[in-house]
């Protein structure tokens, strides 16, 4: 029987996880010899019984899967294994299903790829079970410690700044002030690095305090050069002035769902000035579509390097992404620093010095 290596894709999806996929399938098949099998559905496959897997092969894996977006393997951000929802509407401990899947599939190791909050999740459950993993970073907020970069942030960046583009034209054409919220949680990445890249003029991360005064001085400037349109991004994490957060909704893991901050914004504009505002939430665009080849390519030389991880035997580390080359670090560290933005990040110093309203520096 052939070694085995297992991968799973946990939490919210995004572009790039099937290029990381194949680079596993490819590399530890063609160069190893080994099995790779895809656990279905995050780690709901390795409890379910009988358990959701595939032995990964060229037909359903082939090298074509890096061009598409979301993931082969399914995902899920509503199943962790310690509080598993059952069928009969009750939560249970179901870490001993998962560690005895992973000892019935006789995997040598598990390549998980995830966000902050799987990848805890998944390396206390290897603790408990002894059992091998090695990470794979992926997130759009591109929030995780110790790496630069976590696949699908890139492509996110992408698709906010198209947004921006977009809505340039016709923020012109109506001379309105346009209101752009984008995802990224906690930290303000996406919103800083398409801010910049679609010239906002007007940038509020949750990083980073503003003032509604502050946000109308910028825009009564823009509109005193002869400019009669104007740019707005938001993070959907920035709170209300006064510190209130608009979103109500609790999510399944207890976390606050974001939502609806850039009406707020909006209103305070349109209650103040005579501007005309419109508000786009652009959501879930931000995890869809077609990988960018950055993600294709971090999310290869991840695969790669995970497969290498998982031979010579590196469990409980993850890759990441550091001056242009693959290092690798404690699974522990990675998830035991956030990474939000920092008032001194050069992108902060950049969209200040260009004139951008970032907030109350
Ligand atoms: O963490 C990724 C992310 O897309 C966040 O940016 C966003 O707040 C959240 O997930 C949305 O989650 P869901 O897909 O459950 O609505």
């Amino acid at each position: 029987m052939k070694k085995r290596i297992g991968i799973l894709t946990s939490g919210g999806d995004c572009a790039g996880l099937n290029a990381a996929i194949r680079a596993v399938y490819h590399h530890a098949t063609q160069n190893y010899g080994y099995e790779v099998i895809g656990i279905l559905e995050g780690s709901t496959g390795l409890i379910s019984r009988p358990m959701k897997y595939v032995v990964l092969d060229q037909d359903n894996c082939p090298e074509s899967i890096i061009r598409v977006g979301g993931t082969k393997l399914g995902s899920t951000n509503k199943a962790d294994p310690f509080h598993y929802p059952c069928e009969d509407g009750t939560k249970k401990d179901r870490t001993d299903y998962l560690i005895e899947g992973y000892r019935e599939l006789n995997l040598e190791c598990l390549i998980v790829i995830g966000g902050d909050g799987s990848l805890k999740i998944m390396n206390d459950i290897a603790k408990i079970g002894d059992l091998n993993i090695v990470a794979i970073p992926k997130t759009i907020d591109n929030d995780l410690g110790k790496t630069e970069l976590a696949i699908g942030y890139c492509t996110a960046l992408d698709t906010a700044t198209h947004a921006l583009d977009c809505l340039d034209t016709t923020a012109e054409s109506h001379r309105r002030i346009m209101i752009l919220e984008v995802m990224g949680r906690d930290a303000g990445h996406i919103a800083l690095g398409a801010g910049i890249a679609g010239a906002a003029d007007v940038i509020l991360i949750p990083e980073i305090p503003y003032s509604l005064d502050g946000v109308l001085d910028r825009l009564n400037k823009v509109f005193a050069t002869g400019r009669k349109h104007a740019l707005v991004i938001v993070a959907e994490a920035i709170t209300k002035e006064n510190g209130e957060n608009v979103a109500q909704e609790v999510t399944e893991n207890g976390r606050l769902r974001y939502g609806g901050i850039g009406f707020y914004i909006a209103d305070q504009i349109n209650e103040k000035t005579s501007y005309e505002t419109r508000v786009t939430v652009l959501g879930h665009l931000q995890r869809g579509g077609v990988p960018n080849a950055i993600d294709r390519v971090i999310a290869s030389a991840f695969g790669v390097a995970a497969v290498d991880l998982a031979i010579n035997k590196k469990f409980g580390r993850m890759v990441g992404w550091s001056n242009r080359g693959v290092i690798d670090i404690p699974i522990e560290d990675a998830i035991g620093t956030y990474s939000r933005v920092l008032k001194d990040d050069v992108l902060v110093q950049t969209a200040k010095s260009l004139g951008i309203y970032i907030g109350q520096l």
